[in-house]
């Protein structure tokens, strides 16, 4: 048989970031390569009593279709959530959603046609650049520093590409990087955003998870004409098994994800919202964040204190103040897959850098993820990958 495939189908079958997550799953490997959360933090005691409660209670309603918008009870919970970020706002401005990526492929379907513009930060999240290339998104990414996107950069991609039809963020402990966008930034993006009238679409998963640093107002806060979508997600503070997250918008626009989300799988798991609602009825979600928090901030810091004793001269890292990854850079490489193949031969894994960017890559980069591993097998692991490196960085000199 020959498949006939639409164009949204990749034409490729190598899935290069689904085998580095594959060989990163050989028990032999110490993997910093995935995103995972930390599952020995996942309060499954207390998800169980709230299941059998809502199976007690509501369970007919629980096992029934149920609103494409979702239920009611979960949307007050994120209305809550949406407080705490400074975004003050009503139900009719949330829509539930399996987990943030269907925010964002239901946001790509909406407003990418083939050849559109999208605006990413070189780098971004791999898995959103998947979606919007598969409805045919053209790239255009903008410089980071430490600071996050730079907005001279981007005023100047505006310029260029006066037809873009979204600037994709991940403003806060962004991934792959873990950097974060100061607040001169974040206002600057939305009046960006506004003076060119291009949609921001703000990704946020890991905001809520900072030891170090003041809090930053969401850009969502900071919109006053709705220029921005906002979309969270239970992923990371609570349970991503779950797949529940959210898009907080214009209720115009709520309206027509709603109708999109009905054609895509008409709603979100009906108990996991239940659950998740008694869950937070029951529970004080931020002394559990407060938990996770406090464990991957003793992970990062053993992380960095090794990088920093067993790295070689020369290679930089970003400073997270929160969130789940390092980003770091290696001067002289040209091709971070060597990197990988060095790392892997050492039972160690990362990602290269390569498949972050959405158009021009930065040579010699890799993403280190320290939420997944435990304290005492991390150092050993950073030691192994830093005679991976020198290695690698010999070879260039040759
Ligand atoms: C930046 C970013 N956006 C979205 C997602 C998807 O998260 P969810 O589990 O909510 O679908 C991830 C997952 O790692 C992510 O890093």
């Amino acid at each position: 048989m020959t498949y006939k495939f639409s164009k949204r189908v990749p034409q490729s079958d190598t899935d290069a970031v689904g085998d580095i997550l594959k060989v990163a799953g050989d028990p032999k490997v110490m993997s910093f390569a995935g995103g995972l959360p930390a599952p020995e933090l996942f309060p499954v005691e207390q998800v169980k009593k709230a299941a059998d409660k809502v199976l007690d209670e509501k369970g007919q309603s629980a096992l029934q279709y149920g609103s494409s918008q979702g239920v009611p009870e979960l949307r007050d919970v994120i209305l809550k959530r949406l407080k705490v970020e400074g975004i003050d706002t009503d139900t009719d401005h949330v829509m539930v959603a399996t987990g943030s990526q269907q925010s964002i492929d239901l946001t790509g379907k909406m407003f990418i046609d083939e050849g559109s513009t999208v605006i990413v930060e070189d780098p971004t999240y791999l898995t959103a650049i998947d979606v919007f290339r598969s409805y045919g998104a053209r790239f255009v990414g903008v410089d980071m520093d430490e600071d996050g996107m730079r907005m001279d950069s981007l005023e100047e991609a505006l310029k260029a590409n006066p037809d873009t039809r979204l600037i994709y963020t991940v403003p806060t402990f962004q991934n792959p990087t873990g950097r974060t966008m100061t607040l001169a930034r974040r206002k600057k993006l939305v009046e960006l955003a506004e003076k060119y009238d291009v949609m921001i679409l703000e990704d946020n998963p890991y905001g809520a998870i900072r030891w170090e640093g003041e809090n930053l107002p969401a850009l969502k806060s900071l919109d006053k004409s709705n220029h921005v979508i906002y979309m969270g997600t239970m992923s990371k503070i609570f349970a991503p098994g779950l797949r529940l997250g959210w898009v907080v918008a214009d209720p115009k626009l709520i309206k027509k994800y709603t109708m999109m989300k009905q054609s895509a799988d008409l709603h979100t798991d009906s108990f996991a919202q239940y659950v998740a609602a008694e869950y937070f009825a029951e529970n004080d979600i931020n002394e559990h964040i407060a938990a996770i928090t406090a464990l991957y901030h003793k992970r990062e810091q053993i992380m960095v204190n090794a990088v920093d004793k067993y790295f070689p001269e020369g290679v930089t890292h970003s400073n997270p103040e929160g969130g789940m990854f390092l980003w770091v850079m290696v001067p002289g490489v040209e091709d971070s897959q060597k990197l990988f193949d060095a790392a892997l031969k050492r039972n160690v894994a990362i990602v290269p850098g390569d498949p972050f960017f959405g158009n021009q890559t930065i040579p010699g980069t890799f993403r280190m993820n320290y939420s997944n591993t435990p304290e005492d097998k991390i150092e050993d692991g950073v030691k192994r990958l830093a005679e991976a490196i020198e290695e690698v960085m010999a070879d260039g000199e040759k």
